[in-house]
C-alpha cells in the first residue's frame, strides 16, 4: 500500500533511543514508521538523512494578541513563529483586546485565525467578573478555562476562596481544566522600584495562589493546571499533591534556563510574570521536569510586546518575552548537552501537552496520529531576535548558543515550513479551533 508522504532515512527516537527510521503520512496522518529498506511507494520522498523526525512540539500556553493588539501580534506572525519554531500546536490564551468572555469574541479569534493560520489553534475563555454570567456554550470551541489572579481579565474580580472555588465548579461540571497564573499580589499594585516588583511578585505570593486553588481543587475535584511554576517551593507545592493526575503543571524555558541574576536590574528585556528567580530556582525547576516528574510539560508564554515596551528601563518595561522560535531549540540542546533524555523532551514538548489539554490524536508519531512533525538538524547556531517571524524580537535569549535548528514543519503532512520560507498560503495549514476529544 503506498503513502502520500515518505520522511526518509532520518533519526527518530524508538524505545528513547535515536534510531534510522522512515515514516509514512497518509492522508494527513501517520501511517507507520518504517525500517530503513522496507518503504512502501510513496507519492512524495522527502530525504531526511542526517536530520531528526520529531512530533511537532505542543506549546498550550501562548498569548498571540491578534484583534485589538495586533501591534504586538497576529495570527499570522504568531502562527509562522510556531512553525518555524518547530512548534504545530498553539493554544491562545484569553487575556487579549477584548478578552474572552463570551462567545461572540472567540467567534472573531476563531475567524481570523482561520484566515492567518500556519499551525493549529485552540482557544481558553476567561470567567466573567461574576462567574455565574460563565457562557457555557463556548465549552466545545475551548480547550479549558484560565484565571490571572494579579492581573483579572475584568476589572475589579478578586480571586480569593470563594472565586477560586466558582471557578474550579464552573469547570468541574463542564469538564473543562481550570489552569491559572498563581500570583496573589495585589491587582494593580505598582512597584516603586525592582524590589519592589520581586516583593510584590515573589515566591510565596506564587505559593500563597497555588494552596487558595489547591484547596478548591480538593474541594471540587476536576483537573486544575499550574501555569509556569517558577520557583522551588512551588514546584515542592506540586510534587506533594500531586496524589492523581487531576493536578497538571508547566514550566518555561526561561524559568528553567535563566536566573534574574544573569541581568543588569535596569534592563527590561527579560522582565516578565512571574519574574526570573535564582539560580537554585532554576536547578530545582529541571529535577522537578525530569528527575521528579512533577511538572507535566513545556510551555513558550509566548508574549509579544513591541520594540518600544520592552526597550526601556526596567520598571516601565512591559512583562513578557516572545517564546515560540526558540522553545524547540532550547530543549532540544538540553537533549543533545546530555541533560536531558529524548523521553521527557517527547513528554514534556508534544505528548503531555496533548494530554493535559485531551487534545486526541496528537503529540506522539504513532498510526493514525495526525502528521504534526516537525524535522530538526542538529546544527550549532546562534538565537537573534533579528531573524524571528514573531513582530517581538527582543529575547532574553539574544546571543545564546544553541545545537537544534528546525528546517522543516509539516502540519496536517502539508509542509508549511522549510528552511526559511512558507510553503503554504495563510489559512490552508492547520486546525483550528483545535477541539478536545470527549
Ligand atoms: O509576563 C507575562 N506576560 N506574564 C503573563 O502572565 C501575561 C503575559 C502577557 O500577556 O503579556
Ligand atoms: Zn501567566
Ligand atoms: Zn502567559
Amino acid at each position: 500500500m503506498s503513502v502520500d508522504l515518505l520522511l526518509k532515512n532520518g533519526t527518530v527516537i524508538v524505545d528513547g533511543k535515536e534510531t534510522a527510521r522512515s515514516l509514512g503520512v497518509k492522508a494527513g496522518k501517520i501511517e507507520a514508521v518504517y525500517v530503513v529498506g522496507n518503504e512502501p511507494a510513496a507519492q512524495e520522498t522527502v530525504d531526511c538523512s542526517g536530520l531528526y523526525v520529531l512530533p511537532g512540539a505542543i506549546d498550550i500556553h501562548v498569548h498571540l494578541r491578534d484583534l485589538g493588539q495586533s501591534n504586538k501580534e497576529d495570527y499570522m506572525t504568531g502562527t509562522r513563529a510556531a512553525a518555524a519554531g518547530g512548534v504545530t500546536t498553539v493554544v491562545d490564551m484569553p487575556n487579549s483586546d477584548p478578552p474572552v468572555l463570551t462567545s461572540r469574541v472567540l467567534e472573531e479569534k476563531i475567524t481570523s485565525a482561520q484566515e492567518k493560520r500556519f499551525v493549529n489553534v485552540g482557544f481558553y475563555a476567561g470567567v466573567p467578573k461574576k462567574a455565574a454570567d460563565f457562557d457555557a456554550s463556548i465549552t466545545p470551541n475551548i480547550l479549558g478555562v484560565k484565571e490571572y489572579p494579579h492581573s483579572p481579565l475584568v476589572q475589579g474580580t478578586r480571586t480569593g476562596p470563594q472565586r477560586a472555588l466558582d471557578c474550579m465548579r464552573i469547570c468541574f461540571e463542564l469538564d473543562l481544566p481550570l489552569l491559572f497564573h498563581p500570583d496573589s499580589s495585589k491587582p494593580g499594585a505598582v512597584p516603586e522600584d525592582l524590589n519592589d516588583f520581586l516583593a510584590l511578585h515573589s515566591c510565596d505570593n506564587e505559593a500563597k495562589s497555588i494552596k487558595l486553588f489547591l484547596s478548591a481543587h480538593s474541594e471540587i475535584g476536576g483537573r486544575l493546571h499550574v501555569c509556569h511554576v517558577s520557583c522551588e517551593s512551588a514546584a515542592r507545592l506540586i510534587g506533594e499533591h500531586r496524589a492523581e493526575k487531576s493536578l497538571t503543571a508547566e514550566v518555561t524555558p526561561h524559568h528553567l534556563l535563566l536566573a534574574g541574576s544573569d541581568f543588569i536590574d535596569s534592563d527590561g528585556t527579560a522582565k516578565v510574570l512571574p519574574p526570573l528567580r535564582t539560580r537554585q530556582d532554576s536547578e530545582w525547576l529541571r529535577h522537578a521536569l525530569s528527575g521528579q516528574c512533577s511538572i507535566d510539560c513545556v510551555v513558550s508564554d509566548h508574549a509579544p510586546h513591541t520594540d518600544q515596551e520592552k526597550l526601556v528601563p526596567f520598571l516601565k518595561a512591559a512583562s513578557g518575552i516572545p517564546g515560540l522560535e526558540t522553545l524547540v531549540p532550547l530543549m532540544l540542546t538540553e537533549v543533545f548537552d546530555g541533560r536531558l533524555p529524548w523521553v521527557d523532551y517527547l513528554r514534556c514538548c508534544c505528548s503531555a501537552p496533548a494530554w493535559v489539554l485531551r487534545i486526541g490524536n496528537k503529540g506522539v508519531l504513532t498510526k493514525g496520529y495526525d502528521a504534526d512533525i516537525t524535522v530538526v538538524q542538529r546544527e550549532e547556531t546562534v538565537i537573534r531576535g533579528a531573524d524571528f517571524q514573531s513582530k517581538a524580537r527582543v529575547t532574553p535569549f539574544e546571543g545564546r548558543r544553541v545545537l537544534a535548528r528546525p528546517v522543516m514543519t509539516f502540519v496536517g503532512g502539508e509542509l508549511v515550513y522549510s528552511y526559511g520560507k512558507f510553503m503554504v498560503g495563510q489559512g490552508t495549514a492547520g486546525r483550528v479551533p483545535v477541539r478536545a476529544t470527549r
